[in-house]
């Protein structure tokens, strides 16, 4: 894997930690562009995270998940969402260590399911209905080692606008953006 360093930021953490909300104003403020890997895979596949998964099966969405990574490791000074469980593949990590600076969203078990249980569009989510919670905290058990192996940790449930957090993310991100 030839790899230099692009100066991406890469947004990481558990799904509704705020990458997709707090990524486009972050490129905005820092005037870069803004790139989502899930959005990337929906519109070079054709196809619903969600048909994804129940029509190909996981492993064929963390593939195309690692060709997203792979195309933007290769693009220079993007604000880049990276999905939920992207970090767990060593090959993404590689990717995101070495081109840019990772910053992880971290945000409570509590406050994740009090904005995702409504959703319908997380399959793995969708999948374990019954105890949502459950599953938010023990996925996010097993994923935090990852999620802390980012440079900058920053608490993204504060309770505060969308603007003070953006702010803040730059304030950490002095030097890099
Ligand atoms: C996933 C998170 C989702 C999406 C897919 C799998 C995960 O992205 O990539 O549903 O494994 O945590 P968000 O983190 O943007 O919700």
């Amino acid at each position: 894997m030839k790899l230099k360093y692009t100066g991406n930021i890469y947004l990481i953490g558990f799904m509704g930690s705020g990458k997709s909300t707090i990524g486009p104003l972050l490129a905005k403020r820092s005037k870069r562009i803004f790139f989502d890997t899930d959005e990337w895979i929906k519109n070079e596949f054709g196809k619903s995270i969600l048909q994804i998964f129940t029509e190909d099966g996981e492993d064929s969405f963390r593939q195309k998940e690692i060709a997203g990574i792979n195309l933007v490791s290769r693009m220079s000074n993007l604000i880049v969402a990276v999905g939920g469980g992207a970090v767990i593949n060593p090959e993404n990590w590689i990717r995101i260590k070495n081109t840019g600076i990772s910053v992880y969203l971290k945000c409570s078990p509590e406050e994740i399911y009090r904005r995702v249980k409504n959703n319908k569009t997380r399959p793995l989510l969708i999948e374990n209905d019954k105890d949502k919670y459950e599953t938010i905290k023990s996925l996010m058990k097993s994923r935090e080692q990852y999620y802390e192996m980012a440079d900058f940790t920053v608490e993204s449930c504060k309770d505060e606008s969308r603007e003070v957090f953006a702010n803040r993310l730059i304030k950490t991100l002095r030097g890099y953006i």
